[in-house]
């Protein structure tokens, strides 16, 4: 083979396996864009994307498959321009489609749940804003309609998939902590044993949902099991319980200590290994407009202490007292069946913060280049969590979200569905639901059902 031929032959090979490695990529982003079907022309998918995708000034693409849309309160993105037009077309044409009654249920349980979070987020508070208002209504009105028209019944709703207990069955991730690789993303097996070791816990003195700024955050569509394990077994950790709900401190003091010493002094000190679980679950709408806890699991937070001295000398010891995780629902992964859809964030994952986040919408800012807002999600864990001791179990201490009238938590063993049905309790008690409970009324009186 002269030599010109075989360069030729040689970048022919290159060229194919660049190919490759492009091709390779053009079929993940596919697979991650085909969230509800195949085709990622099929109309759920382009609505998906109208609704989560942002893209930023150079192109970049975010959200597609993410737990959450990409909305932030000052967000203009869908209430005007092209985004906007996009949005409401789809939305027609999804009211126009009679394929919801074909789709699978769990698919339609995950839109109409997206499409409840956008509906919720054009009622969020703001100041300032009535100019985008009509835009707003726009979108309500179609919303509501296709939340209605996705409504699953109160029994299909609950004969949805345990994708928790999937994904444990799935073995994709260890059972346990292996306190010798604590940084090991791990998805415990007995979580919901009721005789296991993690004990779920109610506020029995307030009697509202124990993970109360979660809850708003998420304006009650979801509902949060928090869950303890203090190393020993299970009597171990009631014990340890008991022995919080006892202290006589006025919550006044039980704040978060900002100068990292443990000022609770008179309440037990959390033991090495103790593990804290926060589950967040799905609730949806039925077809008769009841709000439905469902047993979709949408992410999963872990936090486990590692060592609990009684203050940090520097952020770096602090960042390593304890292991966080985080595993959060993918769409795409549940309908392909791959581990309940729960996927393990790693440890350098960066994510745009919705939780606890500003007004501004970082794709909106003058001059932004919003890729670099994204905060690494595991890091951000301890920065809320930082306090050495019981302080940092905020579910006890509450130090953001205290209503007046409650008293420090009580905190006993409880079933995640008495969380459930106090998250729903409070949701009927919201703006937000009242007005959308409004137009499904103007619907039922269009095309009259059993309610
Ligand atoms: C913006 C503050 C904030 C950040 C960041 C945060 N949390 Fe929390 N977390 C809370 C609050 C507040 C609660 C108490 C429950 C409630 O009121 O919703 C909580 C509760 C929990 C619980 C239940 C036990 C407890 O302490 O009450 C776990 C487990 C948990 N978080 C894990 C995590 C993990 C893992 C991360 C990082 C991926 C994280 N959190 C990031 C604020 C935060």
């Amino acid at each position: 083979m002269n030599k010109a031929l075989s360069r030729i032959l040689v970048l022919c090979a290159l060229l194919l396996q660049n190919d490759g490695v492009f091709g390779q990529q053009r079929h993940e982003a596919a697979r991650e864009a085909a969230v509800y079907f195949d085709d990622t022309q099929h109309l759920w998918n382009k609505l998906h994307r109208a609704l989560f995708e942002r893209t930023t000034p150079t192109g970049a693409q975010f959200g597609i498959d993410t737990v959450d849309p990409l909305l932030w309160l000052e967000t203009t993105h869908l209430l005007e321009g092209e985004s906007h037009t996009r949005a409401i077309a789809l939305l027609e044409d999804l009211l126009m489609d009679d394929g919801a009654r074909d789709a699978p249920h769990v698919a339609r349980a995950l839109l109409q749940h997206e499409l409840w979070s956008v509906f919720d987020w054009t009622l969020a508070p703001r100041p300032g804003s009535a100019q985008l208002e009509p835009a707003r209504k726009a979108l309500r009105i179609r919303l509501a309609k296709a939340i209605l028209q996705l409504a699953l019944s109160k029994a299909q709703i609950g004969a949805l998939p345990d994708n928790y207990a999937q994904a444990a069955a799935a073995h994709a991730y260890p059972a346990a902590n292996d306190s010798d690789h604590p940084g090991t993303p791990f998805l415990p097996a007995d979580l919901f044993d009721v005789e296991g070791p993690w004990v779920s816990v109610a506020d029995v003195r307030n009697m509202r949902p124990v993970a109360l700024s979660h809850v708003e955050a998420s304006s009650g569509r979801s509902n949060f099991v928090v869950l303890v394990r203090v190393p020993g077994p299970r009597t171990a950790t009631l014990e340890f319980l008991e022995a919080l709900g006892a202290a006589n401190e006025p919550w006044k003091q039980l704040v978060l200590d900002a100068e990292d010493t443990d000022p609770h002094h008179t309440l037990p000190r959390i033991p090495v290994g103790t593990q804290f679980a926060l589950v967040r679950r799905m609730n949806l709408i039925s077809e008769k407009g009841e709000l439905v806890p469902s047993p979709l699991t949408q992410s999963v937070q872990l936090r486990v202490y590692r060592n609990v001295p009684a203050s940090f000398e520097s952020i770096k010891q602090r960042e390593e007292a304890q292991s966080s995780f985080e595993f959060v629902l993918s769409k795409a992964r549940l309908r392909r069946a791959t581990a309940g859809g729960l996927r393990a964030i790693d440890s350098e994952e960066r994510a745009f913060v919705l939780f606890g986040a500003h007004a501004w919408d970082p794709f909106e800012l003058p001059g932004a280049i919003p890729q670099q807002r994204r905060a690494q999600v595991l890091k951000r864990c301890v920065g809320c969590h930082r306090s050495p001791g019981v302080g940092s179990f905020l579910s006890f201490t509450r130090p953001f979200r205290r209503p007046r009238g409650t008293d420090a938590p009580k905190l006993q063993f409880g079933q995640p569905q008495q969380q459930a049905d106090l998250t729903v309790q409070w949701k009927k008690k919201r703006r937000d639901w009242r007005q959308i409970q409004k137009l499904f009324d103007s619907d039922f009186a269009d095309s009259p059902r059993d309610r």
